[in-house]
């Protein structure tokens, strides 16, 4: 690690916060769920990329060419972390899927899965994610905790909660992604891509570690479930992005630019429209935003959480909440929650324009990002 907290403070030049710490995993990166958090003054102190609704080596390879784009493979570490669910198997989740309806999204376990990264290429730190997990949150817990954001199945940080229950306590808290509720209207009328969206894989792959992890009684626990589906791409936001590029040309040409290009594809909204892929909602980034601002946040709801853990329910991983005065007080074990609602989605899409029209590359070093105007062919 280069630069120090202190470097890193000076370096948010938006943001008047303190260099807070966070610790991400997911089970895929793009470029905004990573720069969002560095834009509001965090500072990043573990990536560890797990299975989930991509495979393995896809998780790492995904982070590892955000790390390399940016330039920060030098001072982010990037770690493996689970690389199976606790108890589900590919068996038990198609079994499950057979007797009681299929997810359209599979992820990793998705029939005839391939790979697009060979994880032999790929040059991440030895130790397993849980235990980086562990380590940094014992090594701030007296100075700055450790937030944990937790975008793919729940199941690192559950192991990391078995080998050291402390975690809980000394982490400043958990935000995650997934946790949809009241979907299933939306799921019976839907067409296969409406299905997908507000179909809740994050849970439903590991629905064990997401029971575990959402009831261990973190100081706070936010949910970013339905919030995410509502910000999504259109032809608005591509047009500001390629007027603010200059054309689309400049996006394409300059391999810095590759996580605008995968935003924008074409630039036409219709077109893209064709592989649902390219206008899937900025779930994850989404949740980056707001943990890193929390002031974007218009309405949130405190709940109490549990996960159905019941194999033979048709609701087996699925988000059940409850308000203080009706949860069970006994027996099943829930968690308090916060639901975000909404967001400021305008200054959610202005993130999208300002972040990643920055020069980053010199981050490692510095702490610091730069004006990018006028350093890229054509920019
Ligand atoms: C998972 O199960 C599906 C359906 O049975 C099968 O097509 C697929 O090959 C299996 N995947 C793995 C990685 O075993
Ligand atoms: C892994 O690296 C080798 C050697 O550079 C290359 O030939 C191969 O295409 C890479 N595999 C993948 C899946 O990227
Ligand atoms: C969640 O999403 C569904 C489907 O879009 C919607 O019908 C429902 O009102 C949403 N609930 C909340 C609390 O946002
Ligand atoms: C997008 O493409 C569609 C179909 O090719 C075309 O009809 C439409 O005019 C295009 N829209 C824009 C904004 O270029
Ligand atoms: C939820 O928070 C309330 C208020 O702090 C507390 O009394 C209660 O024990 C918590 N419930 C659980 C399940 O952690
Ligand atoms: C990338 O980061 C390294 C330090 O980690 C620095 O020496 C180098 O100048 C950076 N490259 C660019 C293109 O800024
Ligand atoms: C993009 O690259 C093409 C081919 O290399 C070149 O002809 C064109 O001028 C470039 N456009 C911009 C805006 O740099």
């Amino acid at each position: 690690m280069k630069f120090t907290s202190s470097l890193l403070a000076a370096a948010a030049s938006v943001a008047t916060v303190a260099a807070k710490k966070v610790f991400i995993d997911n089970d895929g990166l793009n470029g905004l769920q990573l720069l969002i958090p560095l834009y509001g003054g965090y500072e990043i102190v573990g990536l560890s990329m797990s299975f989930g609704s991509s495979s393995s080596a896809d998780s790492l390879g995904t982070a590892y060419d955000v790390l390399t784009t940016y330039n920060m493979t030098s001072c982010i570490p990037l770690y493996l972390g689970a690389q199976q669910p606790l108890i589900q198997t590919n068996d038990t989740f198609h079994l499950h899927n057979t007797l009681f309806g299929a997810p359209v999204w599979q992820g990793a376990f998705t029939p005839g899965y391939v790979d697009s990264y060979d994880i032999n290429n790929i040059t991440y730190n030895d130790t397993p994610g849980a235990l980086a997990l562990i380590d940094a949150v014992k090594k701030y817990k007296d100075t700055d905790p450790v937030m944990i954001w937790a975008a793919g199945m729940m199941t690192t940080v559950a192991q990391a909660i078995s080998i050291y229950p402390k975690l809980v306590e000394e982490a400043a808290g958990l935000y995650i992604m997934g946790g949809y509720v009241d979907t299933q209207m939306a799921q019976a009328t839907g067409n296969a891509f409406q299905v997908d969206v507000n179909t809740d894989i994050n849970l439903i792959q590991d629905p064990e570690a997401a029971q575990i992890v959402l009831t261990a009684g973190w100081k706070e626990l936010y949910i970013g479930g339905n919030v995410t589906n509502y910000l999504v791409p259109s032809q608005e936001l591509y047009d500001r992005i390629i007027e603010k590029a200059g054309g689309l040309d400049v996006l394409n040409n300059n391999t810095y630019f590759s996580e605008l290009q995968s935003i924008v594809v074409s630039g036409n909204y219709t077109e893209n429209a064709a592989d649902t892929e390219n206008i899937l909602p900025f779930w994850d980034e989404v949740v980056s935003a707001f943990m890193a601002f929390p002031d974007i946040i218009t309405s949130s709801t405190p709940v109490l959480a549990s996960v159905d853990t019941s194999f033979y329910s048709p609701f087996y991983g699925q988000l059940r909440i409850w308000g203080a005065d009706f949860a069970p007080t006994a027996g099943y074990k829930t968690g308090n929650a916060t639901i975000v609602n909404s967001i400021k989605d305008a200054v959610f899409y202005d993130f999208i324009l300002s972040v990643l029209f920055e020069d980053w590359r010199q981050f490692c070093d510095t702490g610091k990002y730069s004006c990018l105007k006028g350093k890229l062919n054509g920019y």
